[in-house]
């Protein structure tokens, strides 16, 4: 939990083109209407710092970057956004809705690359000054049906084996499993409208 700040925190994970962004918005839009103060961000990036570390992580050129170097490069890109802006908005009771967090290092690095986990956890706390998100959406879709819906060209990541991919599915389902009360899976094979049903009931129930 976002511990001793008055905002609440929601993120979303799931792997490339599992609604992320769609369901992003659709919340930031629900609870603007709703009159809360909002804070819609994305990681990597966010702010001009992390947005430069964004670029040189997914840049397709980057082919000789260490899993070490990715994994730590995510964690500066995540360090900035807490202290220049998630603290910040949570302090102010704003709701802050972030498009990837902590988790996706977690599986990326973690379950795709084979980065120790606990080694992760430990520079995770450090990055995000032990700021947890109070509730965790994972859209779970089929690695290859996710793939097929970027319609642009794909980057660093994106380009990794179905192999890589897949493994990065089942680390999410893995997490949701250990943290089944912070991270709802959410399966992503139903409308845009409905899916946002789901989400909009779990998160009326935490504000
Ligand atoms: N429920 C849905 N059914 C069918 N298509 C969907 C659904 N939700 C989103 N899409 C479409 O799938 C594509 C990917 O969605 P979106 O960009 O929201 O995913 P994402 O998880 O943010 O992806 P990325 O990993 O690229 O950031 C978009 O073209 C979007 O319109
Ligand atoms: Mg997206």
């Amino acid at each position: 939990m976002a511990k001793n700040l008055a905002g609440k925190f929601i993120t979303l994970e799931g792997s490339e083109g599992s609604g992320k962004s769609t369901q992003s918005a659709l919340l930031e839009k629900y609870l603007k209407d709703k009159g809360y103060s909002v804070l819609l961000l994305r990681e990597p990036g966010g702010v001009s710092i992390s947005e430069n570390i964004r670029s040189m992580l997914l840049n397709v050129k980057n082919t000789a970057m260490s899993k070490e170097c990715e994994t730590l490069l995510y964690m500066a890109a995540r360090a900035q956004l807490v202290e220049e802006i998630i603290r910040p908005a949570l302090e102010k009771r704003t709701i802050v809705i972030c498009d990837r967090f902590l988790d996706s290092t977690l599986v990326y690095q973690g379950y795709g690359h084979g980065i120790d986990l606990k080694l992760i956890e430990c520079v995770g706390e450090f990055a995000t000054q032990g700021i947890k998100p109070d509730l965790t959406f994972l859209f779970d879709i089929d690695s290859a049906q996710g793939l097929s819906r970027i319609q642009r060209a794909k980057d660093r990541i994106e380009l990794r084996s179905l192999d890589y991919h897949n493994r990065v599915r089942q680390g999410y389902l893995a997490l949701a499993k250990k943290e089944p009360k912070r991270i709802k899976v959410i399966n992503v094979n139903e409308s845009k409208e409905k899916i946002f049903e789901k989400v909009k009931s779990h998160v009326d129930r935490v504000l």
